[in-house]
């Protein structure tokens, strides 16, 4: 695909190599298109080694192939990473004083716009008002990162990692490529605008007195990156974070809303609550199945020699209940980490545990060998059914985020398939 790179001049320029080298791996052809204000954060000869291709900021250069109107003609997508409030602003008013702004008002191919500036820039009412106009118009406006910006200040400003700026550039041009395609025919990377998606993540504790609790390993990581790529995606994401530790909630998109929960049964009334607006639902978290019996008010005191008996009782299947009481084609996902054993394999053990639960889709990850708990790194296969047969995919291995990203383009498929099945 013949996509150009806008790069407007904010210290987030350097991740723009990333996003070359990105690109460049799924085969695209990249135009960069710097400001002259990016130059002074990333030289042209970095962005021409990477791109292969030459590199001007100006009208008036290579002004023999009439490339300010030229590069926005070829191109088949636009992506400006980062965008600065100024540049937002001029696109906005459809100023074309250099190459980048005169190729964005001459292309017809889709824009993706990831802005990255301080936090007061993007709330800025000037910025809001230009970001309406600019989605108004059509332009698909990533939402930007919330984290650590330029020097000691934080907040939501940050640019996406790149890998996510790609993935919803891709889904942008996949879903506009596919407009008149046929539903369910397995396009990869479908925009989830307008959709609203609940994941659960982390891992639930039941209370044994006020300081100590049953609990897991689980991070949240991988709830983490299903939220960044279903905003990614164009997604409205609510996260009902178990226990997830604050520094990793950083990681989260601005726009994701978070509700946090502690035990099985607050997790099970977030989820609940949020079941009627929500397009799918996944239970990426960890859940107890079993709570103490009684949690007692006070600190539990040691008494004699003995050991200590405690009673549990069984906690509710959340998952099940949801799929229970689903609504509509609303899509209903779920995670089996197993084990085998002698007898029975672990993707045995999941295929059972995807007809016991009624889901719609299971991630499966083999954790025989302790691979998934607090690793960046995991391999899953995606259970199913297609024509009352169960389906198994091929093992993915990846990043969570590789994961994420593809667990979500299934669902975003499966989304369009549903809905134009009578
Ligand atoms: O049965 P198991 O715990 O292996 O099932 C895993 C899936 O079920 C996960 O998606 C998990 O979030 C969900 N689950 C649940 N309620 C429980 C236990 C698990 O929703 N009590």
């Amino acid at each position: 695909m013949r996509t150009v790179l806008g790069v407007a001049g904010g210290i987030a320029a350097y991740k723009a190599a990333h996003i070359i080298r990105r690109l460049r791996e799924l085969d695209h052809s990249v135009k960069v298109v710097p400001t002259a204000n990016a130059l002074n954060f990333v030289g042209a000869p970095t962005f021409e080694a990477l791109s292969g291709q030459t590199v001007t900021t100006d009208v008036f250069d290579e002004i023999d192939t009439v490339n300010h109107v030229r590069i926005g003609q070829d191109a088949e997508l636009v992506i400006i990473a980062p965008a600065t409030a100024n540049l937002i602003a001029k696109i906005a008013a459809g100023i074309a004083d250099d190459l980048l702004t005169a190729t964005v008002l001459t292309t017809t191919a889709e824009v993706v716009v990831a802005p990255a500036m301080h936090t007061e820039m993007w709330q800025n009412p000037a910025t809001v008002a230009n970001i309406a106009t600019l989605r108004a118009r059509g332009v698909h406006v990533l939402e930007p990162a919330v984290g650590r910006l330029t020097g000691p200040d934080s907040g939501p400003g940050r640019l996406p990692e790149p890998e996510d700026v790609v993935a919803y550039a891709l889904s942008v041009a996949d879903a506009a490529g596919s407009a008149d395609a046929a539903p369910g025919t397995g396009h990869a990377g479908q925009s989830l605008d307008g959709r609203r998606i609940v994941i659960s993540a982390g891992g639930t504790r039941e209370a044994l007195d006020p300081v100590r609790f049953l609990g897991n390993r689980s991070s949240g990581k991988q709830g983490i990156a299903l939220a960044r790529a279903a905003r990614a995606a164009g997604a409205e994401v609510e996260l009902v974070a178990a226990n997830i530790d604050s520094g990793l909630l950083t990681d989260l998109p601005a726009g994701t809303t978070v509700t946090p929960v502690e035990s099985t049964l607050e997790l099970q009334t977030a989820m609940r609550a949020s079941q009627p607006d929500a397009d799918a639902l996944i239970m990426a978290a960890a859940v107890a199945d079993y709570r103490p019996e009684e949690t007692t008010e006070s600190k539990m005191k040691k008494t004699g020699d003995d050991g200590l008996t405690l009673r549990l009782v069984q906690n509710p299947d959340i998952l099940r209940g949801l799929v229970d009481d689903r609504i509509g084609t609303q899509l209903i996902i779920g995670f089996a980490a197993e084990t085998g054993d002698a007898q029975t394999t672990a993707l045995d053990y999941a295929r059972a545990k995807f007809e016991r639960k009624g889901v719609d889709l299971l991630v499966f990850n083999d954790v025989s060998d302790d691979r998934a708990f607090g690793h960046d790194h995991t391999a899953v296969q995606i259970i199913g059914s297609a024509a009352g047969e169960i389906t198994v995919g091929e093992e993915f291995q990846g990043s969570k985020d590789d994961v994420s990203q593809k667990v979500i383009a299934t669902l975003a498929e499966q989304l369009t398939h549903l809905e134009s099945t009578p």
